[in-house]
């Protein structure tokens, strides 16, 4: 096997490993896909200032997010269906984080449960929550987050109804995937995910199947999202929400300075500029040119982070020094873990810690609490 030196090299292992329905699901975006190239693209137009001569022995990455402490300020996001680009996926990943010290968060669409995580992990992770219609689940939801320890509640904002996604639609994405002709031609073609799957019993939605009523199969997660996600969804359910849970809430999903201000008044600890990986809404800017107006309108009133487009340790200083407390990945972890389960994970994590301290290093940088708009050249917006 190739070694793996950076995030494209797992992207590609994981193209041959995962069945083409899951790696599509994890790996486009919607309609035209704009909004999701421009994440990436729009990092590449901020230039870094190189120093030298300063001294840079004895580097730290280490800061915090909500007061919780991490190793270098990139959160796993939640993602849907990880566990189907690996089998057991979210304990992997899970795992995974927990050892690199940084955290891991659950999407309510995930395939291990709450419950599951929980038991396989030791550090607490973060819980991931969209409304849906049936508010008594949303209860029930947020109480099993609690009784399983986890340290945040992650409310997704933009996702009430689902972008249409060509790839999903055309690959009649499901979980577990239907038997149909052209889903087993694929499947053959990946022998190390069958075996695994054939080993695990966690092949549905896991927080959904058996935990609502008549729910005993939910394939789609289109059809489950037309039906049950709430499209009422307004700042006094955030508000219900966060007295709900009454811990540590982080609000995920806002793109608007206005939107930022109402987030900041919400009383919520952080907040995620996020277009949700251009999965959503298409033609919306790039993550990392919304975060600087959202940052100097409310920067001072709640912490602000932000996702979408990071493929690199290089990617996780810009945002720092756009003003971001925190960032998120989603799809480099999801690529580690199709390639090669939990040891990509980890792969995928270490890559992004080398590659943020050697650019801190060639910045002339060594504390990344530190790190201001001062280390980019001439940044664009
Ligand atoms: C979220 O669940 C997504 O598919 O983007």
């Amino acid at each position: 096997m190739a070694v793996i030196t950076n995030i494209e090299d797992l992207r590609i292992l994981a193209k041959k490993r995962v069945p083409r329905m899951f790696y599509d699901y994890a790996d486009s975006g919607s309609w035209t896909e704009s909004t999701y190239r421009a994440n990436q693209e729009e990092f590449g137009r901020l230039k870094l200032r190189q120093r030298v001569a300063v001294n840079i022995d004895n580097r730290s990455l280490r800061t915090q997010m909500i007061g919780q402490d991490v190793a270098m300020p990139v959160a796993l996001a939640p993602t849907g269906l990880t566990g189907m680009q690996h089998a057991d996926g979210e304990i992997l990943a899970a795992r995974a984080a927990e050892k690199l010290g940084v955290p891991f968060t659950l999407s309510t669409m995930s395939i291990c449960s709450i419950e599951d995580v929980a038991a396989h992990t030791k550090a607490p992770f973060w819980f991931q929550l969209y409304v849906m219609r049936d508010r008594d689940f949303i209860e029930r939801l947020i109480e099993r987050a609690r009784a399983a320890r986890c340290s945040a509640l992650m409310l997704t904002l933009d996702l009430q109804i689902l972008g249409q996604r060509h790839k999903d639609l055309k690959n009649g994405l499901s979980a577990p995937p239907k038997p149909t002709l052209a889903n087993m031609l694929n499947l053959a073609t990946k022998p190390r995910w069958g075996l695994g799957m054939l080993g695990t019993r966690r092949r549905h939605f896991g927080n959904i199947v058996g935990h609502v009523k008549g729910v005993e199969n939910m394939g789609s997660l289109s059809a489950w999202t037309s039906q049950q996600f709430d499209p009422r969804l307004n700042w006094n359910d955030v508000a219900w929400i966060k007295k709900l849970w009454g811990g540590k809430l982080i609000l995920k999903g806002i793109m608007d300075a206005e939107d930022a201000r109402l987030a900041a008044d919400s009383g919520a600890d952080a907040l995620i500029v996020s277009n949700h990986g251009g999965r959503q809404l298409d033609g919306a800017p790039s993550s990392i040119s919304a975060l600087p107006p959202i940052v100097d309108a409310v920067g001072s009133r709640i912490e602000v982070w932000m996702d979408g487009g990071i493929r690199s340790g290089q990617d996780v200083l810009k945002a720092v020094a756009l003003g971001a407390k925190g960032t998120l990945i989603g799809r480099p972890f999801l690529y580690g873990l199709g390639a090669m389960g939990e040891a990509g994970v980890t792969k995928c994590l270490e890559i992004i810690r080398n590659e943020l301290d050697l650019t801190m290093a060639f910045c002339g940088l060594t504390d990344i609490r530190q790190v201001n708009r001062g280390v980019l050249l001439n940044p664009p917006w």
